[in-house]
Formats: structure tokens, sequence, C-alpha cells
């Protein structure tokens, strides 16, 4: 394994150019900072040297009194931002800040209040500088541990607290290497996590808890991978017991598999199954947002599905151009009839009105109560959907329910699915 990581090293440290042009930047930037006049401080992975090869980028807080109003901090960040970068946008996280470049470097600039302690901020970025100051002497002698554990997780598409990836952020990557001391035994210890291992970095200690948790040290009440999913945590737990027993560069490569449409389309044959996606315009909404709306419309129909008897067995979503939620179920289609549960026969006065409705067919009695045959409107799992959407889009998130309602929504099924197939491909386990 040592011979392995000391080849995966090249994967991860950055060249003496990416380091000579982040210094430069980063000289820059605190000369042009300086003159403009505001606190500003360096955080994140270049000020910790632990950003990933290729992936250089500055993260700078600019540090503002807390009599201060928000939308004045707001105003004011994007302002520095327009002053200090050669090149900026603005973009949205849980609040605005600047993204941009400084001498051709990436440049994320973010404004914060400055507060005394963690337990006094007033909002999330607030922690960050709390973070750096907390690892900068604890990682010193770690970077490349930390660099290592972010490529294994990039690879692996785990990488990033984003909803969309629902995975490892930068700052938890790094208290793991401070806690278990190196990458080697990170992952002889992760082989053996479960859902309820808590990681207490700062009292030194594991323990079982409700869920998976780690106790941020800055604080305490703070799950620094609440944004983990189960699924992702079970993901890697399984790649860290794949890699000791045979670990190989794969672990740290990612892979840009092609599947060809041939192999969809024999796929779709064999399971013999419905696969159909809805497709619609992109609302152009912070992704987080965008990503939590379209996850909650694609388990609320898949939901759906399921009590209507189609027997969904998998779903999906993403946002590329345009939106996908995706279904697939084992019912391709429903009998027209079904039976309806009606009342106990000593129930009288229910079972005479039960008996009094209209209906092509005669109730009948099973195991002592009456039964009717009804008639499905909606045979088709495509049909179903196509109905439940068009009169429940409210119930599909705010943005993502008011486009579909304003823009409409098409169903999407057989060989034009081909145009989705990498994302298919992922859902229906075939590989390239
Ligand atoms: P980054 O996402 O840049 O992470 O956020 P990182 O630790 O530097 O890792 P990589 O190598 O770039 O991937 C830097 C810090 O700024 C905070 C994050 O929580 C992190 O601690 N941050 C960033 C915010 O709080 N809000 C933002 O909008 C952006
Ligand atoms: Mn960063
Ligand atoms: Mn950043
Ligand atoms: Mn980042």
């Amino acid at each position: 394994m040592r011979e392995l990581l000391r080849d995966a090293l090249k994967l991860v440290v950055p060249e003496k150019d990416e380091v000579e042009a982040g210094e430069k930047a980063e000289k820059e930037l605190r000369k042009r900072l300086k003159d403009v006049g505001v606190e500003f401080t360096f955080v994140g992975s270049y000020a910790r040297k632990t950003w990933l090869k290729g992936n250089l980028e500055i993260d700078v807080f600019i540090l503002i009194p807390t009599n201060v109003g928000r939308e004045e901090l707001e105003k004011l960040g994007i302002e520095v931002g327009k002053k200090v970068l050669d090149r900026y946008e603005v973009r949205y996280a849980e609040h605005p800040y600047v993204h941009g470049e400084v001498l051709g470097v990436k440049v994320d600039l973010v404004p914060c209040y400055k507060v005394e302690s963690a337990e006094k901020i007033l909002s999330a970025v607030d922690r960050t500088p709390f973070h750096h100051e907390w690892l900068k002497d604890k990682v010193a002698g770690k970077e490349n541990d930390v660099r290592l554990l972010k490529k294994f997780l990039k690879a692996n598409g785990i990488y990033g607290a984003e909803f969309k990836v629902k995975g490892f952020s930068g700052y938890l990557c790094e208290l793991l290497i401070i806690f278990y001391g190196s990458f080697e035994n990170l992952i002889k210890n992760a082989s053996r996590w479960t859902r309820r291992t808590v990681i207490d970095v700062s009292k030194g200690e594991v323990r079982s808890g409700e869920n998976f948790f780690v106790v941020d040290p800055v604080d305490p009440k703070r799950n620094v991978a609440a944004n983990l999913s189960l699924e992702n945590l079970a993901k890697f737990v399984h790649l860290c017991r794949e890699f000791i027993k045979n670990p190989k560069i794969d672990f740290f490569i990612e892979k840009d598999f092609e599947v060809s449409e041939e192999k969809i389309l024999e796929a779709m044959r064999i399971r013999n199954s419905s696969i159909f996606a809805l497709e619609f315009e992109r609302p152009e909404i912070f992704e987080d947002n965008l990503y939590s709306q379209l996850e909650r419309a694609a388990k609320k129909i898949y939901e759906h599905l399921e009590r209507e008897g189609f027997k969904p067995i998998r779903y999906h979503y993403f946002a590329e151009d345009k939106c996908y939620l995706v279904f697939e179920c084992e019912v391709r289609e429903l009998s027209k009839v079904y039976r309806k549960v009606g009342p106990p026969f000593e129930e009288y006065e229910h079972v005479d009105k039960f008996l009094k409705k209209d209906r092509i067919f005669k109730p009948f009695i099973d195991g002592g109560r009456w039964w009717s045959f009804e008639i499905r409107k909606f045979t088709k799992p495509q049909e179903f959907v196509e109905d439940f959407v068009t009169k429940n889009f409210s119930a599909l998130g705010k943005n993502v329910g008011e486009f579909i309602a304003m823009k409409g929504f098409r169903i999407i099924e057989g060989p034009e699915l081909l145009k989705i197939k990498k994302e298919l491909a992922k859902m229906i386990g075939v590989v390239g």
C-alpha cells in the first residue's frame, strides 16, 4: 500500500508552477485588499495547502463588524469583489459571495461577520474563520494525506457537501485526517464504521450514537457530516474495504465511462420493465435548492406509483440543460379492473350505501366483507404520472412546481431515453 500511495501522490500534489501561480496571486490579492482597507483572512484549502492538484482556488473571507446589516454586508462583499478581482461574478450559496480571478487564479471572496466565537455566529459562513484557526497547525505535515483522501473521494463521486453530491466536504476531510493521523489509518478504521459511528474530534474518541456524526471541534452541536447521505457513507465504507483488499491506483482515478446505445437498449429489453422520464425546463435557482426540490418531486411521484400498484423499483433525478425525473416500474400495464374493499357484511347501513353505487359489474363477498370491481382511469405508469403531475404540480417543490405549471413537461420513453443514457446507465446498473 505504501508504494501505491507514493504513486498516487503524483496525482494529487500540485506541480511547482501551480504553487507559484497561487503565491503570486495571493500576494497581489493581499495588496489589493489592503488598498481597499477591509479586514480579511485567507481560509480554505489554499490557506492550508490542502488543495488538489489542478484545483487551485483561493478562498478569502472579508470580516465585517456585526453592527452592519445583512443587506449591507452582501453589498460590501460584492463591492470589494468588484474592486480586487480581475473578473468576477456573483454566486449564491446560503448568501451571495463573489467568484472571480486574480492573475488567472480562481478566487472565492466571501463576506462574513466578525464574531467573538463560533457559538456566536450569525450565519454558517461565519464559522469558517474558526475552522481555519482550529485546523491550520494541526493539519501541518498532513497536507498530502488530505489530498489523497480528497482525490479518493472525488474519483468515486463523493467529494463535496453540496446537495447534488451529498458527500464529504473539504473541512470534513481535514478533520478525519487529523483524527486518524494518516490516509492509510483513516481507511483502515473507516472500513469498520457503521451508520451509528460518532467521531468526536476534539475529545479524541469514537463512540456510538443515533446516526453518523462528526462533532465539529469548533461547535459541538454541529455535525460536520450532516450533508453526507447514508448511501454515500455506505459507499465510502465499502470502498475502504475494497481498497484494503486490493489497493489499486484505479481508486484515485475518475472513471469517465462511455456506454453504448446498444448496451442500454439491450438492458431495457432484458429488464422488460417500464422506464420513463419527466423532462422539463430548468429553473434558474441555486443548484442546492434545485436538487433538493428534484429529490422531493421524485420521491413523491415514486410513493404514488407504489400506492397505485405500479411497483416502482428505482428513481433518479438530475439537472443538465433540462431537468429529469426518471422512474422504473416492474409493471408496464395493469388491468383495467381492480378490486376495492367494502364494509363487513354486519355493517348493514354501510353495506346498503356501498351497494347503491352505480357500477358496470356486481360487487361480491369475500372473507366476510363486500368488495367491488372498479375501473382504473390509468393502466400505464406513464399515464398515471402525467395526470398526477398535471394535478399536483404544487406538491413538487416551489420553483419546480411553478415551472412545470408554467412551461409544462414531457414524458420521454423508449429509444428517446438514449439522450440521457449516461444517467440511465447509472440508475439501472449498466456498466460501461
Ligand atoms: P471550499 O468549498 O472552497 O472548500 O470552501 P475547501 O475546504 O477550500 O476545499 P476545496 O479544496 O476548495 O474543495 C472553503 C470554506 O469556505 C466555506 C466552506 O464551508 C469552507 O470551510 N464556504 C465556502 C462557505 O461557508 N460558504 C460559501 O459560500 C463558500
Ligand atoms: Mn477552496
Ligand atoms: Mn471555495
Ligand atoms: Mn470547492
